[in-house]
């Protein structure tokens, strides 16, 4: 079986990598050389654990290249993934599909012989049909067949949310070229099928609204438990007791119910507002999604806040140790980090920032306002701090010691966002300790 993977992101290389593992040649194709020179060096330009190796081994055997010229790789190609970016279109949040079309109709142009194309970038539903008619323009003498495979991997998990999936879902096109799609899938998903991973067959626009619903439906979560948080606060509960004694119910589960400073990534915030945007152009509201949104928005900026108010209604003059900057931990992803909207808020305030994330500080560096200072690690970010804030539960900050931390700090305030320490002892360690929805 040959694939050709269009894009190598990080659902490219993600995927390009995983089937190449399953025995599949892949060749993984970006219009950007600077990235496939890197890739030819060995050089992964994102951080994933354990993707390097993965890549490096199934580079190595010959089963996954890497280049810039499509021509070459349709050779012999069966299937062609595309795995292009689908940012949000500044101005009305919408998807910019422009990628993705500029790739369907280089493939069609390409193409030697029937082929099935498939688009595992999350895009809003009627891009599927819309690929079909751009293939079947540019190449009214070809059968290409359209399947629409959305993929569910979450950064920092992402090889063995590939490997060992919930479930796979395929979308095809109506007709003999759909069977055709539908065959091909379930032939490269054989190793999944083998652990009996449930597969969904579904219309190409099912396939494409699967994605968005799934992806919404967790946002919804995470701004559920992160209000119910606040209430536990005022009403002096736990909220960990509460999403523990609310997720053992089969029908809600536990998953996605740990409160925070709101959800970030390259997912959430822009399939929500994507899915929104559909659903009003469809005069059919989703009315839960947009709430979810303001929510989440909302949220961000109340953490500025939260530390001011912790910090006696002032941070002017004040240094603040802040660990952890990407959007969640073992990613350096800065994409709609809560950070982003911490950190400025508390620069404007007056606040001295000194900062630490383990991998995500170059990123950050180029997001952040001028004049944070980045710190070489935990400890160091805390010397001589008055306030501490952890934005990501990145486990090396789990596992320092309070009376290190105490030591180090010049004050004894401590704003957890992420609920990583046990607040008793926190505050046996003598520190004025808040975390999100725990008395
Ligand atoms: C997500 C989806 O999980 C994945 O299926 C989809 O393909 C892409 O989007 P990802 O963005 O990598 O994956 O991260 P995820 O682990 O889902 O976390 C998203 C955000 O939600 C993070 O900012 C995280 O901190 C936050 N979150 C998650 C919470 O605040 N509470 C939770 O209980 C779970």
């Amino acid at each position: 079986m040959r694939l050709v993977m269009i894009g190598a992101g990080y659902v490219g290389l993600v995927s390009g990598a995983c089937f190449a593992e399953f025995g599949m040649q892949v060749h993984v194709v970006d219009a950007d050389p600077a990235k496939i020179a890197a890739l030819h060096a060995g050089r992964i330009p994102i951080y994933e654990p354990g993707l390097d190796q993965l890549v490096a081994d199934n580079a190595r055997d010959g089963r996954l290249v890497f280049g810039t010229d499509l021509d070459a790789a349709m050779e012999g190609a069966d299937a062609v993934f595309l795995a292009v970016g689908t940012p949000s279109r500044r101005g009305d949040g919408h998807a910019d599909l422009s990628f993705v079309f500029a790739a369907a109709e280089q493939v069609a142009r390409a193409a030697r012989g029937p082929i099935v194309l498939v688009t595992k970038s999350t895009v809003p539903v009627g891009t599927g049909r819309q690929v079909k008619e751009i293939v079947t323009r540019v190449r009214p003498d070809l059968q290409i067949a359209v399947a629409s495979n959305p993929e569910f991997l979450r950064e920092g998990n992402a090889i063995g949310d590939f490997m060992r999936p919930d479930r796979v879902v395929v979308g095809v096109e109506e007709g003999p070229l759909g069977q055709r799609a539908q065959e091909l899938l379930r032939r490269i998903y054989r190793p999944l099928f083998l652990m009996e991973t449930p597969i969904v067959n579904t219309s190409l626009e099912t396939a494409e609204l699967t994605k968005y619903a799934a992806n919404a439906f967790l946002a919804m979560k995470i701004s559920f438990i992160n209000e119910i948080a606040d209430l536990c606060e005022k009403v002096g509960a736990d909220v960990h007791d509460v999403a523990r004694g609310v997720g053992l119910d089969g029908r809600i589960g536990r998953k996605f119910l740990h409160p925070g400073p709101g959800y970030g990534g390259s997912c959430f915030p822009k399939d929500t507002l994507a899915v929104a945007r559909t659903a009003r152009d469809y005069d059919s509201p989703l009315t839960l999604i947009e709430t979810t949104i303001a929510i989440n928005d909302a949220r961000k900026a109340q953490m500025a806040d939260r530390v001011i108010a912790a910090c006696g209604g002032s941070v002017a003059g004040k240094t603040i140790a802040v660990l952890g900057l990407a959007f969640k931990p073992e990613t350096d992803d800065m994409r709609d980090a809560p950070s982003l909207v911490v950190l400025p808020k508390l620069v404007e305030a007056g606040a001295l920032i000194r900062a630490y994330d383990p991998v995500a500080m170059a990123h950050a560096k180029q997001m952040l306002p001028a004049g944070i200072a980045y710190a070489t690690g935990a400890l160091d970010a805390a010397e001589g701090a008055d306030a501490l804030v952890v934005l990501t539960e990145w486990n090396e900050f789990r596992a320092l010691p309070p009376a290190r931390l105490k030591a180090a700090m010049r004050g004894v305030v401590i704003e957890d966002l992420r609920n990583v320490y046990d607040p008793q002892a926190m505050r046996e360690a003598g520190f004025r300790y808040r975390s999100i929805g725990r008395p």
